[in-house]
């Protein structure tokens, strides 16, 4: 064992654990190169050790390069072994083509006590830590859905999508805290590696209180959860999820009906005149906009905009975004970014494209909505959710393959979301409309809470700088996050 801090610090000058000066002698092993780097590490106890390892024969480097083969940091998580890195990596000159190991203090001590360094295990790597890759067994999961790696599918599919009910029926009664609650919860166990087998499996996870860990021990013993049931069966429920399905309608919306009494699709029909157009809209196409789009029908229709598009304006580009993009093979609707590679250019194009579109008889509704160019800046600093692009919330006609045909038909209604983007603000509007809405949510929380810095799908603000911050790519705006880059497939909290 090595002595800790404070040993380190009142150990008496000539005493046994105490390292002598540096040793000039050349190192004994020429393949090791240590950085002990200083997050955690006081600057006496680095001292303290670097003497130790020179005592020893070790080769130690006070500056880091990219001559350090190990780096070495106390009580540091492997998110902050990352950052670390990726700071030094982005610094370095001319970049560095390996990366040194990144090691827990107990490789250090280990090799001090053998007096040669002994070798690098999978429990010494700071990486080791890392959820989702490890064993079965306690995982630690990080408290923000943007920390970790969600995929698509997971093993604990029917426990989370009782937790989702539970959040939903929250959100229907305006209760956020119980919303988030109930949605962090189902969260946490999306990112889980292996299956929930018993109640002590939710112990040390982040957001299991008490509610949600009752729901989960129920399922568990008995398959069913009454509460659960309770809510799915109930005509709140029940009203309010067909409610607020009709595009257009919101929670406040569905709220109201549903208080002066309406229960049905038919009782809503017969008074239109409290419907807006687009909700007329949602409720004429109910049927058709409740069947799934399926990916093959996401993807022809992304083409079709997008030869539109290029056709008005050569460069332009539609990008496919929302659950497709995180590899959904269906979805509620489609969510496209029209832009251009240069900036400016894009204004204007909507307009053309929706003109072109309807020419070809693929639109049965049309909502444009300018953009607010002010806004989006004044938006980016309060961090706003709804973003200010100019858009069109739109239901097309989309032709079926043959065989596919729903109910026979050669064409069905689709929801179509067309959102212009200039091009110096893709990255955060892919980011933004990528999702999940979850993944999102947690995001701009992390943001805002252990960064202080304002995210939304227009831009990254530092609010103490006053500046916004310039950004290339998504992976970059992790990378300024200092966060571990996670692909959209890996978005699905
Ligand atoms: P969607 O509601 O379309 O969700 O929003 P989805 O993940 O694609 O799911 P399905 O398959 O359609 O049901 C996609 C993303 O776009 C963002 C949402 O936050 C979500 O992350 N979005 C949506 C906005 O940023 N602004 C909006 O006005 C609407
Ligand atoms: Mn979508």
């Amino acid at each position: 064992m090595l002595p800790r801090r404070r040993r380190a610090r009142t150990g008496s000058p000539g005493g046994p654990a105490r390292p002598g000066p540096a040793c000039p002698c050349p190192p004994r092993f020429p393949g090791v190169a240590i950085h002990l780097a200083e997050p955690r590490m006081g600057r006496s106890r680095r001292a303290f050790l670097t003497r130790l390892a020179l005592s020893k024969g070790f080769r130690v480097l006070d500056a880091y390069s990219s001559e350090v083969t190990h780096v070495v940091m106390e009580q540091t998580s492997a998110e902050e072994a990352r950052c670390w890195q990726e700071r030094r990596a982005a610094a370095a000159s001319p970049p560095e083509c390996t990366s040194p190991e990144l090691l827990d203090i107990s490789w250090f001590t280990e090799s001090m006590a053998a007096g040669r360094p002994v070798p690098v295990e999978r429990r010494h790597r700071l990486e080791a830590a890392v959820p989702a890759k490890g064993p079965p067994g306690p995982v630690r999961v990080p408290p923000y859905a943007c920390q970790r790696p969600t995929p698509l599918t997971h093993p604990n599919t029917s426990l989370s999508e009782a937790l989702e009910v539970l959040a939903e029926a929250a959100g229907f009664e305006g209760s956020e805290g119980r919303f988030l609650s109930f949605r962090r919860a189902a969260a946490v166990l999306k990112a889980l590696p292996s299956q929930v087998t018993a109640p002590s499996q939710l112990q040390g996870l982040p957001h299991f209180g008490e509610h949600s860990c009752r729901v989960v021990q129920e399922l568990l013993e008995h398959g069913v959860c009454e509460e659960v049931e309770r809510v799915r069966r109930s005509e709140r429920y029940q009203t309010m999820k067909l409610f607020t399905g009709i595009f257009g309608v919101g929670v406040k919306t569905a709220d109201r009906w549903y208080r002066d009494g309406l229960r049905t699709l038919d009782s809503l029909h017969e008074q239109l005149q409290r419907l807006t157009q687009q909700q007329r809209a949602g409720l004429q196409h109910y049927h058709e906009l409740s069947i799934p789009v399926q990916r093959p029908e996401a993807e022809a229709l992304q083409q079709e905009v997008e030869a539109a598009a290029v056709d008005i304006l050569p460069g332009a580009t539609v990008t496919l975004v929302g659950g497709f993009q995180r590899g959904k093979l269906h979805g509620h609707d489609v969510d496209l970014l029209l832009s251009h590679p240069r900036e400016g250019l894009e204004a204007g194009l909507l307009p053309h494209v929706m003109r072109r579109l309807e020419r070809q008889g693929l639109v049965l509704y049309q909502q444009h909505h300018r953009g607010h160019p002010e806004d989006a800046r004044r938006r980016t600093r309060h961090s706003h959710t709804m973003d200010a692009f100019e858009r069109s919330f739109c239901i097309f006609c989309l032709p079926q393959p043959p065989g596919a045909a729903v109910g026979g038909a050669h064409r069905r209604a689709v929801r179509v979301d067309l959102v212009v983007v200039p091009v110096s603000q893709l990255p955060f509007a892919l980011l933004g409309w990528t999702g999940s809405k979850h993944f999102e949510r947690e995001l701009r929380l992390f943001s805002r809470k252990e960064r202080g810095l304002c995210l939304n799908s227009h831009g990254l603000f530092d609010p103490e700088q006053k500046m916004l911050l310039r950004v290339a790519s998504e992976e970059d705006l992790f990378r300024h996050l200092g966060l571990e880059y996670l692909p959209p497939e890996q978005r699905n909290a």
